[in-house]
């Protein structure tokens, strides 16, 4: 087993039996919620998605039948159930409802699930580390730098870069958290089916299926979540559920891209301490450069590690004003990549309802853009050419 305690759910388990684990397993094991009833078991174990779900199945063998079929056919939990005594017939139950493991657990003998954990560490491990897509956040150092341009041509460059042959198409949802004034659904032209209330309010039976059929879908396949119309439900989706959000939809999408942060909110903290990787955006002018410096200080408070934040200079011409080297050197680190100013095309685009990538793949502005789709994905190989003649033999 690994030397960090592994997260765990206890369900159905009575006191004496959570601290018999608590004090055997202690060093091993980090409970992290504990359930006694198994109504309430798919709620927790579906709002601790990286734990390994502990179910204890004597007491209520029938519903913990169920709720580890559930579980297993709807969560990529691990599962492994407890017991008392070593019936045949159930093991072969509960294996077939989905459970990983079945395993002993006595009044004062914890030994078998510590067995079952020290076996399964590695699967978990692989899930977790599988079943997690990306986030990124798209950080304005200044109103109007491009966060919204760059997180919507961000998204259609990896979800286009994902149509290859013979893979799974990539799942790209976009975030608009700004509750109030985000643009994001006017921008993309879309109508918001499933706002982030409805997800909450929905979180523990949508699957997969169910939750792409929800959500409103762009026709150049990227997803959108944004504020609904309704003002007053608005106010009622705070930082904490964002952040339930944010760790439900990365189980189900590669990258979970979110616009709409303003400064350093409450909510824009959700996004950003759930983030893989940061895009500050900014222009080439002093009032940007400034503010950038300034978010790039706070970035280093809040520990952030650097090669996690990148800069992207958006809107930048060569020719006149700031080059991007006199940006880097005023921000004492390099710029990661620049997007051309082409103002008519990325108004187009959204006078379309789409982006720049998706009107015209060929253009500067999207060739910038699949750079920077490339820090987060592999660039596909390129096939050598050959260069010897084809010879009859
Ligand atoms: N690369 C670009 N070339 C030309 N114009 C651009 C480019 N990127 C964005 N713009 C234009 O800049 C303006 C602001 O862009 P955008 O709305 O993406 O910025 P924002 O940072 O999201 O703004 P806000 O602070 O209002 O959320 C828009 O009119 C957009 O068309
Ligand atoms: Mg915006």
């Amino acid at each position: 087993m690994s030397d960090v305690p592994i997260d765990v759910i206890l369900i159905g388990l009575d006191e004496q039996q959570e601290q018999l684990i608590e004090r055997n397993l202690g060093g091993q094991l980090n409970v992290v919620a504990s359930e006694p009833s198994p109504e309430h078991g798919l709620t927790t174990i579906a709002a601790n998605p990286d734990a390994i779900a502990l179910l204890f199945l004597d007491a209520h063998p029938e519903q913990m039948l169920r709720l580890t079929h559930q579980v297993s056919s709807s969560l990529q939990t691990v599962v492994v159930v407890l017991s008392a005594t070593r019936d045949p017939h159930r093991i072969v139950q509960v294996m077939k409802a989905g459970a990983k493991d079945y395993a002993i657990i006595s009044d004062d003998n914890v030994s078998d699930v510590e067995r079952a954990i020290h076996e399964l560490s590695a699967l978990h491990e692989q899930i977790l580390k599988d079943k997690h897509g990306k986030v990124i956040s798209v950080f304005s150092a200044k109103g109007g730098s491009g966060a919204t341009t760059v997180a919507a041509n961000l998204g259609n460059v990896l979800q286009r870069n994902g149509l290859e042959k013979g893979r799974e198409p990539r799942k790209i949802v976009l975030l608009d958290f700004d509750m109030d004034m985000g643009d994001l659904s006017i921008f993309l032209d879309v109508r918001i089916g499933y706002s982030y209330q409805e997800i909450l309010d929905n979180m523990y039976r949508l699957d997969s299926e169910l939750l792409y059929g929800s959500l409103t879908h762009h026709s150049n396949g990227l997803y959108i979540v944004s504020h609904c119309n309704n003002v007053d439900a608005m106010e009622t989706v705070a930082a904490k559920d964002l952040t339930r959000i944010v760790v439900f939809l990365k189980q189900h999408f590669d990258f979970v891209i979110i616009d709409g942060l303003r400064g350093f909110s409450e909510k824009s903290l959700a996004a950003l301490d759930n983030s893989d990787h940061i895009v500050i955006t900014l222009t080439p002018d002093i009032p940007s450069l400034r503010n950038a410096n300034r978010s790039l200080q706070i970035f280093g408070r809040l520990r952030y590690t650097e090669e996690h934040v990148h800069l992207v200079l958006n809107r930048y011409n060569k020719k006149p004003g700031i080059t991007a080297d006199e940006m880097a050197d005023a921000l004492g680190r390099p710029i990661t990549c620049t997007v051309a100013n082409d103002f008519p095309l990325v108004n187009k685009s959204a006078h379309q309802g789409t982006t720049a990538v998706d009107l015209s793949p060929k253009s500067k502005v999207a060739a910038d853009f699949q750079k920077l789709g490339y820090l987060f994905v592999d660039a596909p190989k390129r096939r050598r050419r050959s260069f010897l003649p084809f010879r009859r033999a």
